[in-house]
């Protein structure tokens, strides 16, 4: 699409995302942050953890393991995402796209990765595009249990849910999981969500999700997200799709921003 008029549809998702007319979900729990032991950091150290090769993670485009250069876009991103979350007290984030292959993906593993570099803060990524699941892919890992099995309740997160590091617990597929679009608007997710972020009190939930203008499954899901990032391809999102995957969006959550994916000068680079 041309640069204008994606430049025009940025500035006015800028504008309105400034405006939350969403109100919040009840908060349910707290971090703390009072230097004494919580009772969520013994269910933290429970998980069970995985370690990724930094040069498999960056042949996926996941750079922000360590700082550097490449890293630097993500950073920028996550600490805006932080930001702005806080100051709306919003936990949940949704990763989604008009339409496929934008680098929804791309973005919330770096996200999460980065976000486990903030020692102080604790996050989840969790893998919904239950049809074509590419988290454990991405980290080349495979859970003992698909996310599926999470949310319908037959096994827990503590069985569930991997962890990088000290700080980053991962729920991913093992498969495309079953019916998704029935799974993700199901009243038993919402129950189960509350739960782990009750019991766990992570600051930040992450939800990659599939494209808006494929399918019903997204739509499903939305109203469990506190805010939603749209990543978009400056070579292959067209202006009609972003304008219509904003407005769905905007029915059912807040517009957190969004990220122009592959848009070059001179190098790769992503913007907030
Ligand atoms: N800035 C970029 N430049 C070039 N390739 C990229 C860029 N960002 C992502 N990719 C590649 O594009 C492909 C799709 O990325 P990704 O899986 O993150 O997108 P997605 O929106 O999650 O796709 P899907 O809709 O299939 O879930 C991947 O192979 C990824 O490595
Ligand atoms: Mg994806």
């Amino acid at each position: 699409m041309a640069m204008e008029k994606l430049q025009a549809a940025l500035d006015k998702a800028r504008k309105t995302r400034s405006t939350p007319d969403h109100p919040p979900r009840l908060i349910t729990s707290s971090g703390g942050g009072t230097g004494q032991p919580r009772p969520q950091d013994a269910l933290w150290q429970a998980l069970e953890t995985f370690t990724v090769n930094p040069r498999d993670l960056e042949t996926h485009r996941v750079v922000t393991h360590a700082a550097s250069e490449a890293a630097t876009p993500f950073d920028i991103l996550r600490t805006k995402v932080l930001l702005q979350m806080r100051q709306q007290g919003w936990k949940r984030l949704a990763i989604t796209s008009p339409m496929p292959q934008s680098g929804k993906t791309t973005t919330a593993c770096n996200l999460a990765l980065g976000l486990g570099r903030q020692r102080d803060l604790r996050a989840m990524l969790f893998d919904l595009d239950l049809r074509d699941p590419s988290v454990h892919d991405f980290f080349e890992t495979t859970p003992p249990h698909s996310i599926g099995d999470l949310l319908t309740g037959d096994v827990d997160f503590a069985q569930q849910a991997l962890r990088i590091g000290d700080n980053v617990a991962v729920s991913m597929s093992r498969g495309p999981v079953a019916d998704p679009t029935r799974l993700l608007l199901a009243e038993q997710t919402a129950e189960v969500l509350d739960r782990i972020e009750a019991d766990y009190a992570p600051d930040l939930m992450i939800f990659d999700l599939p494209s808006v203008l494929v399918n019903d499954d997204t739509r499903a899901f939305l109203k469990n997200a506190d805010c939603a990032l749209i990543v978009i391809r400056a070579d292959a999102t067209h202006y009609s799709q972003f304008n219509t995957c904003e407005r769905e969006i905007a029915e059912q959550t807040n517009v957190l921003g969004v990220v122009l994916n592959a848009y070059r000068y001179g190098t790769n680079r992503k913007s907030a």
